[in-house]
């Protein structure tokens, strides 16, 4: 059942949206070589509780911390450690939700360190485009959900990149994951409710350097490509309101 928000309740997702978007900015330029995922899941816990948040994913489902850093061949979900240590030419996706006063955000970057190879700022760029076509979709006169997935995969594959299509986009707002799904691709197999004012969506294309593949790791959590090679995520909550779709988790 997808549930449509009331201006107000917008209001607050819009909050907990904006503060999502101050952390991932405040993270710009600050995860290097050298440092931990556990310490880039810390900086995004110690901000999200100082600003009066809750972290929306730790314990969702069992999750164990605060962000998803997955990097490089990890597509989603990796578990931040101690040990795992950031190299240079890297690329880092963080992926977090905050809870604020009971409503929910949801955001990915992908984070380039130092000396990235071409191909993959390349992959990283593109992903970010995907995510910026997906939203422009829903300009459209009686857009419905795979016109989402239509535009972000017509640009992925154009570029040459694969398409996850195991893990999707979702509504969001009042709990972490609701109704729609919203895949990456097209299939005339899934539903395809059209997109209407009150909807809060998170749209988050995940793009391969490689193939389509995927492996599940046996942590439970981590996602990895089958090939190992690099791939890049970034997602945004919008908001269909009365002026039309909202990005809400930038500034
Ligand atoms: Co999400």
């Amino acid at each position: 059942m997808i549930l449509l928000k009331t201006e107000e309740q917008i209001d607050g997702i819009r909050k907990s949206c904006k503060l999502l978007a101050q952390l991932f900015e405040s993270l710009d330029g600050k995860i290097t070589a050298g440092m931990s995922t556990w310490e880039i899941d810390q900086k995004c816990h110690d901000f999200i509780v100082k600003h009066g948040g809750k972290p929306a994913f730790l314990h969702y489902e069992g999750f164990p911390a605060t962000a998803c850093v997955s990097i490089n061949e990890e597509v989603i979900h990796g578990i931040p450690k101690r040990k795992r240590i950031v190299k240079d030419g890297d690329i880092v996706s963080v992926d977090l939700g905050i809870n604020l006063n009971g409503y929910f955000s949801d955001s990915a970057w992908t984070y380039m360190v130092g000396n990235v190879a071409p191909e993959v700022q390349k992959l990283v760029k593109v992903t970010r485009e995907c995510l910026y076509k997906g939203i422009g979709a829903l300009d459209k006169p009686h857009c419905r959900i795979q016109d989402i997935g239509e535009a972000v995969y017509e640009h992925a594959h154009r570029n040459g990149f694969g398409v996850v299509r195991e893990y999707c986009g979702h509504g969001v707002g009042l709990k972490v994951h609701e109704d729609p799904e919203i895949p990456n691709y097209v299939s005339r197999f899934s539903p395809n409710p059209r997109i209407r004012e009150g909807m809060v969506i998170a749209i988050e294309p995940m793009i391969n350097l490689g193939g389509d593949g995927i492996i599940d790791l046996s942590d439970g959590w981590t996602v990895v490509t089958a090939d190992g090679k690099p791939a890049a995520h970034w997602e945004h909550t919008v908001a269909i309101t009365s002026n039309g779709p909202e990005v809400l988790t930038q500034l």
